[in-house]
């Protein structure tokens, strides 16, 4: 960790950070704090901007307006001290395709300045802790995806960074995979790093972080506590097809009556969504999805599917805009979710 750290600067502190390209505003005055020694999540779509901030974070970006600090450093004039304190995965960290797993370590361990006998025990403590031992003398071109993300973030704490930026570090994984880096990323927190998630899934952001943003069109529209966002969008989504169409009215009152929710008649004539809360007595969205399903059946009502999962993206940003969050409108519009969570107004 470097010397620049320490006093009670937080790890991120921007105000009104902006980047256009032509006439696109990509990041269009963002206002964030990240407190040490966490996991920030930046929850967003495709093209919300989520890259470009954390670019201009990492000082890869000049901001075009607005102020950035890492731990009070400030990104433009202050560049190189920032650059001492963070790693990118995928960026700093240029991993060799032609090049063994142990190789590039090694190598980049040598780049940092290790000796050859540190930089070898580096690289095999990090294999080890990355599941890629057997994997080690395998060129990097041949990993599967999920051994190249994992690959790629060793390479980016081969020196424990101040602040790591993960850019969507599991997308297009399969779920083992997205697990094994959800273990990596809170071993990374334990020994002391902050972390700057970026992510499309709620859930993954529910799993690794404490605060989350939600970004959308290069602006912050919720902030928050995952706690805090969950009041505001719901603990949970349940699905279910009932096997009678003209059973659904009586199903949708009698839903909206147990849960106490939004009930959403899909689509699909036999389909019904609804989002959970965590319950008065805070035990979660599964004993009321149960106490509904049960209610269903006793007003004879079939049931021929049901799931209960996390909202998605999707249903985050129905919740907080009214609008799926790749439709192109504009945001303007007020919105009436509940809860703690603070909500920016669009300017
Ligand atoms: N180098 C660039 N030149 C022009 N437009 C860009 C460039 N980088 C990003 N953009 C645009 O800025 C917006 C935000 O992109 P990005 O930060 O990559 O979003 P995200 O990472 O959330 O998917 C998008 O509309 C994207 O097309
Ligand atoms: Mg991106």
């Amino acid at each position: 960790m470097s010397e620049h750290r320490g006093g009670n600067a937080p790890a991120i502190e921007t105000s009104g950070l902006v980047k256009v390209f032509g006439d696109t505003r990509a990041v269009d005055g963002i206002d964030l704090t990240v407190p040490t020694g966490t996991v920030y999540g930046v929850l967003g779509p495709n093209g919300a901007g989520k890259t470009t901030a954390v670019k201009m974070l990492a000082t890869l970006l000049r901001p075009d307006g607005g102020e950035a600090r890492i731990f009070g450093h400030d990104v433009r004039r202050e560049a190189a001290i920032v650059r001492g304190m963070v790693s990118l995965t995928g960026q700093y960290a240029s991993v060799d395709e032609d090049l063994t797993g142990v190789e590039n370590l090694m190598l980049l361990g040598r780049l940092l300045g290790h000796h050859k006998t540190a930089a070898r025990a580096r690289a095999a403590q990090l294999l080890e802790a990355f599941g890629l031992n057997d994997a080690a003398d395998r060129q990097v071109k041949n990993y599967s995806g999920g051994m190249r993300r994992r690959i790629d973030i060793a390479a980016s704490i081969l020196n424990t960074p101040d602040l790591l930026f993960l850019d969507e570090p599991t997308t297009g994984l399969d779920p083992r995979s997205r697990n094994q880096v959800w273990d990596i990323v809170r071993a990374v927190v334990a020994q002391g790093t902050t972390v700057l998630l970026t992510t499309q899934y709620l859930d993954e952001a529910d799993q690794l972080a404490s605060r989350i943003a939600v970004i959308d069109k290069g602006k912050v529209i919720a902030e928050g506590t995952k706690g805090e966002l969950k009041a505001s969008v719901g603990a949970g989504s349940v699905h279910l097809r009932l096997r009678n169409a003209h059973e659904r009215p009586e199903a949708e009152r009698l839903l909206a009556r147990v849960l106490d929710a939004p009930v959403q008649a899909d689509p699909d004539p036999v389909a019904l969504t609804a989002r959970v809360g965590d319950g008065d007595d805070g035990n979660g969205a599964a004993p009321q999805a149960a106490r509904a399903l049960a209610e269903l059946a006793a007003a004879g009502i079939t049931v021929d599917t049901f799931s209960l999962g996390q909202p998605s993206l999707d249903e985050v940003f129905l919740s907080l805009t009214d609008r799926p969050a790749d439709l192109t409108t504009d945001t303007t519009t007020d919105t009436t979710a509940t809860g703690t969570l603070t909500k920016e107004t669009a300017a």
